[in-house]
């Protein structure tokens, strides 16, 4: 039954269409809302809201919910509409009045948005070790290859020379910006919204402070009102952030590709990372690489869903923010699949010295001769025309 139902029956149309794809998104959410419950009943404890009896058994219930969930045996039923009512219902079937106490004081409206806090701040732990893990392979990549020289290019022409240190250090250096964003939006986004109810505060004398240090934040969000509005602003954050750094994955997959052209040959593609052709039988194929730079564009998009979802909305909780779950969640996903496999991919990459050795070819030193004149006392754009015209006259 729904938490808010009254006395007609919703049209089964309307039932799975408000509830959508909650009913299977929300399993992920079912321990942290749990952890969140936990709290605030420990908090109304605290106010005399419920009795230690009551508080003790709404704890060890929530345990169990936990422990259910982690077996797969918590089932939210399409009737049920989310987490936060299939844990309600469960507490009340079990505990009877203590259950039916534990929504004193709050509204789904803030505990979506407490669970999907907490969520998020594990899945940015997560995301910062992997994105530490991987800087430390393009680190030791740079030990094992970097003082092998290769062409550096603009505009995918030869342009000046270049190291494999230089080129994958480049990916190192981004690593570590990448990790500061993350600290950054897990800053922002580490405030409690529990307590705030529908937006508007509770008219009780609710103890917030008590609450978000029990759910390990470090401050409230003191305003209601904003904690309702941060939903889809913090939110495109996170994307924005996790974007970023499938950015850098993205241009470290099409320079894997574009150097390993076997044209060009600098960098090799063990069997164990390539795929083959049905037809063409001499094929080793990138595919690795190439979903990799693809799912850049799949989290780019679902930052601007969660951008225009978020836009024309005015103050105050809508229930089109629950259509940002699944961009989120599934960016957070990509993210971890992206990172793990652009580890892997990275300890097996192998530099051809010999190939690389042989593409520093003259072309790439025409700065460096144009330099020497400079040194020598000549005007650089004399320089840059002797040597512009030295390289016309070799038909170059
Ligand atoms: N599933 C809802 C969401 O994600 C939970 C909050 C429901 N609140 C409401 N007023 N209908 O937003």
């Amino acid at each position: 039954m729904k938490l808010w139902a009254k006395d007609s029956q919703l049209l089964p149309e309307i039932e799975r269409f408000t509830a959508g794809e909650d009913v299977h998104l929300d399993q992920v959410l079912v321990p942290y809302d749990c952890r969140a419950s936990m709290a605030h009943a420990k908090m109304l404890e605290k106010i005399g809201l419920l009795t230690p009896a009551e508080s003790k058994a709404l704890q060890s219930a929530l345990e169990e919910i936990v422990r259910l969930h982690a077996e797969g045996k918590f089932q939210i039923r399409p009737d049920q509409e989310d987490c936060h009512t299939a844990i309600e219902e469960y507490l009340t079937e079990k505990l009877g009045d203590a259950g039916k106490k534990i929504h004193t004081g709050r509204s789904r409206n803030d505990q979506v948005l407490t669970a999907l806090r907490l969520y998020y701040k594990d899945e940015l732990e997560k995301l910062k070790s992997e994105v530490e893990a991987l800087r430390k392979a393009f680190l030791q990549f740079g030990k094992r290859f970097g003082k092998i020289p290769l062409p550096g290019y603009t505009h995918t022409r030869k342009a000046m020379p270049s190291s494999i240190g230089l080129w994958i250090g480049a990916f190192a250096d981004s690593m570590r910006d990448n990790l500061a964003a993350i600290r950054w939006v897990s800053q922002l986004i580490d405030q409690s919204p529990l307590g705030a109810g529908a937006g508007y505060g509770v008219p009780l004398p609710l103890d917030r402070e008590f609450t978000a240090s029990a759910l390990g934040f470090s401050r409230v969000q003191k305003n209601p009102l904003y904690t309702q509005n941060s939903r889809g602003k913090f939110e495109a954050s996170l994307l924005h952030v996790i974007g970023t750094v499938l950015l850098d994955l993205n241009r470290f997959a099409s320079d894997v590709i574009f150097f390993s052209l076997p044209e060009l040959g600098y960098l090799q593609l063990p069997e164990t990372i390539t795929t083959g052709s049905s037809i063409m039988s001499h094929k080793k194929n990138p595919d690795a690489f190439e979903i990799l730079r693809g799912h850049y564009h799949r989290v780019l998009g679902h930052e601007l869903t969660v951008r225009t979802l978020t836009a024309n909305l005015i103050s105050g909780y809508h229930r089109d923010l629950q259509l940002l779950k699944r961009p989120v969640m599934e960016s957070f996903q990509l993210a971890h699949e992206c990172l793990t496999v652009a580890h892997v991919l990275t300890e097996n990459l192998q530099v051809d010295e010999a190939r690389c050795r042989s593409a520093m070819t003259e072309e790439l030193y025409s700065v460096h001769r144009v330099l020497e004149q400079v040194q020598q006392g000549i005007p650089f754009r004399d320089a840059y025309r002797n040597e512009a015209q030295r390289w016309r006259k070799k038909g170059k």
